[in-house]
């Protein structure tokens, strides 16, 4: 007993002695690193944790950098990962397409089931507490030494790590990417300790964690951001945005299918702006990915309908948009099935969305929306005030910088 008691005390110890020096760690890495430096964060005052009105000043101005960046977004897929960059002038590059290994399929696959994803230690225990701080130390010590926090994370981190050098391949006077925003599916909802902990490896600055964690961002909200929905024109002025993002768009009873040969997920959820994370539902079904092998296509195709239809039905409202994601979300079979499965059970307009996709050849709104929206919440986070309103000085810095742009085609 006396033993068990010492053994747990010395873990809580050493868990806050690593908590210290580890933040310590990190902010003298931030200030070596080439990356976003900390002044420009708004950091919260304890007051400030939940949302107050006015907001607060921003402590300084944005830098002609951090204005004209680019935005990076990462998007972790069931089966694959991609990349995509958010350019100063509005338009979107997309990147890379890299296909997971098995090890990385299985590791999503496993957190999409894991259900609650982060069970909670009962700390009223003794076995609860040591379980509790074991889980802390290790994840502390490996990160001190340099290694991925836990296994997951190696995982994780490998993939985030091929998809950046596409992206550092085309950025220029080789820059290395330093920030990013990291989306993930809805079902699996990487927690943002554990983004954080992936992209700090890769010595990436987690822009949704900055300056709080109040925001989260998946598939569903990334792929609404990505596809131009859900988000304000003017971002750079937040009560403006907070205006917008309250006006331009209607609630929508949004389904997103993401259709893969690794699986289908359906997610269902109530949605006005892409900040939100809520979801109504979400399933995954990896024996429903167009790479499973069915005898009969029929009876495939007659699975994924009735699964899709089943869903919807079961929350007895009609749907008023429709979108997709996913490396096989191409398929005319595919769109075929969605349609005769929401029969009776959509509003007018609400394909016209998916209709869009994938036109023309165009397979980046389907396999790279996801990234795009990313990549949007990165550039609007590095861009623009996040939770405070900016100084007259800021606001002139920041229109002196878009018209010496617009006069001399500053290239970034
Ligand atoms: C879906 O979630 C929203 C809140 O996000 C809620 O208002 C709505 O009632 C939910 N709908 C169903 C059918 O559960």
């Amino acid at each position: 007993m006396l033993s068990r008691l010492a053994l747990l005390l010395w873990h809580l110890l050493l868990v806050i002695a690593l908590e210290n020096s580890l933040s310590e760690a990190s902010s003298a890495h931030d200030r070596l690193d080439a990356g976003p430096p900390e002044s420009w964060i708004h950091e919260p005052r304890p007051e400030d944790t939940v949302r107050v009105c006015p907001l607060p000043f921003c402590k300084s101005c944005r830098t002609a950098e951090q204005i004209q960046a680019p935005g990076i977004g990462f998007a972790l897929e069931m089966g694959y990962g991609t990349a995509s960059i958010r350019h100063h002038d509005g338009t979107y590059q997309d990147l890379a397409y890299i296909a997971g290994d098995n090890t990385y399929v299985s590791l999503l696959q496993r957190l999409a089931s894991e259900s609650p994803r982060f069970p909670a230690h009962d700390l009223s225990t003794y076995r609860g507490k040591l379980l509790w701080a074991t889980e802390r130390t290790q994840r502390l010590l490996s990160k001190n030494l340099g290694r991925p926090a836990t296994p997951t994370i190696v995982v994780l981190a490998d993939m985030l790590s091929r998809l950046k050098i596409q992206v550092e391949s085309v950025l220029k006077d080789g820059r290395k990417v330093t920030a990013a925003v990291l989306s993930s599916p809805d079902l699996v909802s990487l927690s943002g300790e554990e983004i954080t902990d992936a992209l700090d490896y890769l010595s990436i600055t987690n822009l949704m964690a900055k300056p709080d964690t109040l925001e989260d961002l998946y598939a569903s909200s990334a792929a609404y951001a990505g596809l131009g929905m859900g988000l304000c024109d003017h971002y750079t002025d937040p009560y403006v945005c907070e205006q917008e993002d309250n006006e331009i768009y209607p609630s929508t009873r949004l389904l997103h299918l993401d259709f893969s040969p690794e699986s289908l997920c359906v997610t269902i959820r109530w949605i006005k702006s892409a900040k939100e994370s809520k979801v109504n539902k979400s399933i995954v079904d990896h024996d429903l990915g167009l790479g499973r092998s069915y005898v009969l296509k029929d009876v495939y195709w007659d699975a994924v309908r009735s699964r899709i239809r089943r869903l919807v039905q079961s929350f007895g409202v009609r749907i008023t948009r429709v979108i997709l994601t996913g490396s096989s979300a191409s398929d005319q079979r595919f769109k075929a099935v969605v349609r005769e499965a929401l029969r009776d059970w959509t509003t007018v307009g609400a394909f016209d969305m998916m209709e869009q996709q994938g036109l023309d050849g165009e397979p980046s709104m389907l396999l790279y929306a996801t990234a795009r929206g990313a990549a949007e919440f990165a550039k609007r986070r590095l861009e623009g005030p996040v939770r405070c309103k900016e100084t007259e000085r800021c606001k002139e810095f920041r229109q002196g910088i878009e018209q010496a742009k617009s006069t001399n085609k500053l290239e970034l």
